[in-house]
């Protein structure tokens, strides 16, 4: 059974990895499961020698957006279409 998952890449600006495809089963949803990928993932881009990591998030989606605040991100003031009438934003934050 897998709780959650979370993926690790590139991001677009040289030094920087991007965090994407964040989702906790729902059945384990509000027990810290985000947090603890959302660590691990910090972890891992450290290792890379990443600088930053970006991770964007719908204007809807307040849970996601307080999950990453907590874990250090801040709006970078990016934002752009992910659907039509829809808006997402970047966040970043350092790894140093
Ligand atoms: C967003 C998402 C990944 C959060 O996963 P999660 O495992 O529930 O995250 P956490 O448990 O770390 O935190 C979620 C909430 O549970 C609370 N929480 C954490 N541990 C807790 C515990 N032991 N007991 C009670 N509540 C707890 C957190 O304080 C947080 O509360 P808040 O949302 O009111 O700020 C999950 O809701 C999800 O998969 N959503 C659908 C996909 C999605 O939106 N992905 C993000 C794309 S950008």
């Amino acid at each position: 059974m897998v709780a959650g998952t979370v993926s690790g890449g590139d991001g677009e600006v040289s030094g920087a990895a991007a965090m994407t495809a964040m989702w906790v089963d729902p059945r384990f949803r509000r027990q810290g499961v985000g947090d603890v990928l959302a660590e691990r993932l910090l972890e891992w881009a450290r290792v890379e020698g990443c600088q930053r990591m970006v991770v964007w998030v719908t204007e809807v989606n307040a849970g996601a957006r307080r999950l990453y605040e907590r874990n250090g991100f801040t709006s970078t003031g990016a934002s752009q279409d992910v659907r039509p009438g829809e808006l997402e934003h970047e966040m970043s934050r350092s790894l140093r």
